[in-house]
């Protein structure tokens, strides 16, 4: 099957990462979580009391940063590791989930990751979600997915995952991270989140989760398709 990028941008919650996954699995792509990579980039910081505004720390942060996702051979889902560990249990609790959108503002910060998220999507088969994928780590995207969803349909699923990994929050605090989240994505100068022009918006809130996968794969298959008649015509 040919090759393209899936940019998936949305809010928090409505479903992007494991909906990208769902979907990289299906086309035989590669999956890229953005949203860990800035969550790695947190835990860095706060274990070892580096600050994001204090350009020395940043400098500092970044200098000893280092992520990589691995596949765990005996589950066969995608992990996130920092400087050799691994973290993605950690990285998804809510005292990262409180730090994390300070973090993706500083702009140094943002280059970096910026950097690496183009490395691993330069040979294109890949579905990368996050918050500014198709705006401005890959504007040329040959598909590009805004995703939302109600603010208690979000709520409710983030509080189900939360539970299943043994941590129990109140609906009304997840709310709250939500909406401070959403917030401080859309409104940062640093490459807030978008919907861009070129973007299909599904909102998620009354679909099922198999619905929403089938939806986008159909979309990206369509893509491929036209991406072969033009070539097969401008031979
Ligand atoms: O899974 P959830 O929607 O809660 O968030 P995530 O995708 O793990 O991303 C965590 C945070 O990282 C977001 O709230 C953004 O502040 C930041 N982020 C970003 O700024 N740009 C991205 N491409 C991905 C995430
Ligand atoms: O990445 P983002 O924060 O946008 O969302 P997520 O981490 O994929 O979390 C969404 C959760 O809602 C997951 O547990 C999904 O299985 C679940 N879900 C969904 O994504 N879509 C539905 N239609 C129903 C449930």
């Amino acid at each position: 099957m040919g090759k393209i990028v899936v940019a998936i941008d949305g809010y928090s919650g409505c479903g992007k990462s494991s909906t990208a996954k769902a979907v990289a699995k299906d086309l035989g792509f590669t999956y890229i979580d953005s949203g860990a990579m800035y969550r790695a980039a947190t835990l860095h910081f706060l274990n070892h009391y580096l600050s994001p505004s204090n350009p020395q720390d940043v400098a500092k942060g970044l200098k000893t940063l280092e992520i990589s996702f691995k596949i765990n051979p005996d589950t066969g889902k995608q992990e996130t590791y920092l400087n050799g560990i691994n973290v993605e249990d950690e990285i998804r609790s809510m005292s990262v989930s409180e730090k994390v959108s300070e973090i993706a503002t500083v702009k140094e910060i943002r280059k970096e990751l910026v950097a690496q998220q183009r490395r691993l999507g330069k040979s294109k088969g890949v579905v990368m979600d996050g918050r500014d994928i198709g705006s401005v780590v890959f504007p040329d995207a040959e598909l590009k997915i805004f995703m939302t969803a109600d603010l208690e349909t979000r709520a409710f699923r983030r509080q189900q995952e939360l539970l299943e990994k043994g941590e129990l929050v109140d609906l009304e605090d997840i709310k709250k991270n939500l909406v401070n989240r959403d917030r401080i994505d859309s409104s940062r100068t640093e490459s807030p989140l978008i919907k861009v022009s070129d973007a299909v918006e599904i909102d998620t809130s009354n679909l099922t989760f198999e619905a929403q996968v089938v939806q986008i794969v159909q979309l990206a298959k369509e893509v491929i398709d036209n991406e072969k008649d033009y070539a097969s015509n401008h031979r």
